[in-house]
């Protein structure tokens, strides 16, 4: 497909449990802009149960995807016919979730005789920051940071990914909600723990940094979720309570602690492979990314180290349509050919982000 400019993609996100639809502009030698974007998050629903009910975030999708479609043409004032480009997460992600943003996608654009693109969800998280007011240029290190994926990432280009390190157990964002649950937070953990953090402590337990001197890029959390959960049982038995029933200092304080080692490993990560690259610049992604401790010391540690730190804008860090359309869209704009009108309703539910190029 030849890039024009002025083409409009539309994206949809739905491999979790947000509906995120969006519709970006591509500009001659520019960045893409987004027109609009509009977004459904499921989390009341799967707070009932504690956690994301597959099932019901397929169902769940594909109620609200086209009332959201509607919702983003009419804000961008733009008629779906004027739509160039359908764009939707392949993967990866929940199976069924991701079939209802494929389906949707493959079923208009065979209804208006317009090609698909499939873009990986992590690479949409990727660029986001390019959505922001001071996006980032490449190259740069990315600190990927969500509820599934803690990787450091040298970013060249568009689709010139190579992975630095990873976690080789629970994913950062696993430690906030693992650690929440634990304390008797609601799903999803992570904001909730950030909150209660607030109020407490970060110095009154010591918890472990897992892997911080490692001298790899490496991350492990499972062992401070342990650590987390043997500290709470150990207070909890000492009064004889059950560990939500324990005082609001003790819990905001041990809160604050587990908090402050994730960081801790977060931010001495990200800067080692900063110096190790020789890189100036990095980003930061993922739903962790809106951590207000994880954005303060990152801003510290980058200052002292002359490294520029980039970030999406807070309502972008956790999953939304618009990174997925501005991931579409830069990826045409360096030359990627759109799927054609190949309507292939195909999807990667794993799918390693090295695996993609441009091609
Ligand atoms: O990127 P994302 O929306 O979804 C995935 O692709 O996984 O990330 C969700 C993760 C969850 O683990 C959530 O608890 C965490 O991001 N999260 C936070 C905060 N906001 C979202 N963790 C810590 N502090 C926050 N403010
Ligand atoms: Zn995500």
């Amino acid at each position: 497909m030849l890039m024009k400019n002025g083409t409009l993609v539309l994206g949809f996100e739905s491999s979790c449990d947000e509906t995120g639809v969006a519709l970006v502009e591509t500009r001659a030698g520019q960045l893409p802009v987004l027109l609009a974007h509009a977004l459904h998050s499921q989390v009341e629903m799967h707070s009932a149960y504690g956690g994301v009910v597959p099932e019901l975030a397929s169902r769940d999708h594909i109620r609200r995807v086209l009332p959201l479609t509607k919702q983003v043409l009419a804000d961008a004032r733009r008629d779906l016919a004027e739509v160039d480009v359908l764009a939707f997460t392949r993967g990866p992600g929940l199976a069924g979730a991701l079939l209802v943003g494929s389906g949707v996608a493959c079923a208009l654009a065979a209804a208006l005789g317009r090609p698909v693109l499939g873009v990986h969800h992590l690479e949409g998280h990727l660029l986001s920051p390019f959505l922001s007011r001071d996006p980032p240029q490449f190259p740069f290190v990315a600190l990927l940071v969500s509820g599934g994926h803690t990787q450091l990432m040298q970013v060249d280009g568009v689709g010139r990914y190579s992975l630095l390190g990873e976690t080789i157990d629970d994913a950062a964002g696993e430690a906030f909600d693992k650690s929440a649950k634990l304390l008797g937070l609601a799903y999803p953990g992570g904001p909730a723990l950030a909150r209660l953090a607030e109020q407490g402590d970060p110095s009154a337990f010591n918890l472990p940094r897992p892997l911080l001197k490692s001298g790899d890029l490496d991350f492990s959390f499972a062992g401070l979720k342990t650590a987390v959960m043997m500290q709470a049982k150990k207070l909890a038995l000492g009064a004889s309570c059950a560990v939500e029933a324990l005082p609001a200092k003790v819990l905001s304080d041990l809160a604050a602690a587990t908090q402050a080692a994730i960081v801790d490993v977060l931010v001495k990560k990200a800067l080692t492979a900063v110096s190790q690259t020789g890189l100036t610049r990095l980003v930061v992604a993922g739903g962790v990314g809106a951590n207000r401790v994880l954005r303060e010391h990152l801003d510290a540690a980058c200052a002292a180290a002359r490294v520029r730190v980039h970030y999406p804008e807070l309502q972008l860090c956790t999953d939304n349509g618009a990174m997925i359309a501005m991931a579409a869209a830069m990826r045409l704009q360096s030359g990627q050919q759109a799927a054609s009108l190949e309507y292939a309703f195909d999807v990667k539910p794993r799918w390693p982000l090295e695996d993609i190029g441009i091609s």
